[in-house]
């Protein structure tokens, strides 16, 4: 899609700066919709089907998206829809430990999972990810181990990003085998948030399939850039007592869900073929013209994970997102808020023309 038209977008993306700055920042991507998603909201809207959502079509829809792209059978699980993953994650957490039941994270992580359980008073714990931005089994097994014990109740919750945000890492099912070997042990509740999982270049594990106790909260929202139309359903073996305030959808966004997940496979796959191609090209250009940025390519989501300890700009400074800003007109995210000062995070969800321009701009400062 053209700069000229994406500018015209009045998104967080596209309207939180003005025309010299080239946003690659928050996960939204520079696509079209895809035409069945286009028409089932544009008839629904047409015959004023507006109302309240009848909680339809989505479950199954989902269902068959699970088994044909990861062999997961959803047929016997339950699950409850939720305006979003964010208002799901904590809902979950409200649900299935007692308040004040602490929360730990394997960090950096998407800001939200450690922001939104805090902010609902849950102690947050990070735990750091390995060097190669894997789960640390080992150190996620001790911490898991020195939580105080609540007696019958669960003595913590892990939240799970699968694939995780902001590495790409997509955990294999040896880790969530383990993972949900360790948090049994030691009585942690394990809720994933899948929200990446359709976005995957390697094979995804669902965390049910390999925990048959966690909680997994799912969306078409990112795959088909659907964030405005939000709407995400949770997942588990036995039902949740979500509160009721929070158990429910919206009627058009889960028309565009639904639509997305039963008519617009060939569009993700095409999807997915076009964002391989930009990894290789950010790739190669991160190899070739600025060696000094540490990256490794992610095997899921549309988001790399720059690595700036390293580098440095003409007169030595360090390189932050607010430096690329100034300097360069590029906006990327802050590690900051993730748990890492040293990283920004760029969404190559674009065109090869934006994110080449992009890259030349961030070459230009910290090259
Ligand atoms: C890992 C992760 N979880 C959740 C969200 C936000 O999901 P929602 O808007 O459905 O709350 C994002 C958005 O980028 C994300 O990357």
């Amino acid at each position: 899609m053209p700069l000229r038209l994406l500018r015209q977008r009045t998104s967080v993306k596209w309207s939180t700066y003005g025309p010299d700055v080239l946003p690659l920042w928050v996960a939204e991507m520079d696509c079209d919709l895809a035409e069945p998603i286009v028409g089932a909201v544009t008839r629904a809207v047409q015959r004023g089907d507006t109302g309240y959502w009848a909680g339809k079509h989505l479950r199954d829809a989902f269902g068959e998206v699970a088994a044909a792209r990861w062999g997961w059978d959803v047929g016997a699980l339950s699950s409850v829809a939720v305006p979003n993953v964010m208002s799901g994650v904590v809902a979950c957490l409200d649900a299935v430990v007692e308040p004040g039941t602490p929360v730990l994270v394997a960090s950096p992580v998407y800001p939200p999972l450690a922001q939104y359980p805090r902010q609902a008073g849950y102690p947050v714990h990070r735990v750091a990810l390995t060097a190669a931005g894997r789960l640390d089994l080992a150190a996620l097994a001790e911490a898991f181990g020195h939580l105080p014990s609540r007696g019958a109740a669960p003595r913590g919750a892990f939240l799970l990003c699968n694939p995780h945000n902001p590495t790409g890492v997509v955990h294999t099912r040896a880790e969530l085998e383990e993972l949900g070997r360790i948090a049994r042990e030691c009585a942690v509740v394990v809720i994933a948030d899948e929200i990446h999982a359709l976005v995957s270049y390697e094979p995804f594990t669902p965390a049910l399939s390999a925990i048959r106790e966690a909680y997994a909260l799912h969306s078409a929202s990112k795959a088909f850039n659907l964030v405005g139309m939000n709407i995400a359903l949770l997942w588990s073996a036995d039902p949740v007592p979500i509160s009721p305030a929070i158990a429910h959808g919206d009627q058009i966004s889960a028309i565009a869900h639904t639509a997305a997940l039963r008519e617009c496979g060939p569009w993700l796959d095409q999807a997915l073929s076009a964002l391989t191609n930009r990894r290789r090209l950010l790739t190669d250009f991160i190899r070739r013209e600025a060696p000094i940025i540490g990256f490794a390519p992610p095997q899921a989501t549309y988001l790399a994970w720059l690595d700036l300890a390293a580098a440095s700009g003409a007169r030595g400074e360090r390189i932050s997102a607010t430096v690329l800003r100034e300097r360069a007109g590029l906006a990327l995210t802050s590690g900051t808020a993730f748990g890492s000062a040293n990283h920004v995070r760029l969404n190559f969800a674009t065109s090869p023309a934006i994110l080449l321009s992009a890259l030349e701009r961030l070459a230009s400062v910290v090259a």
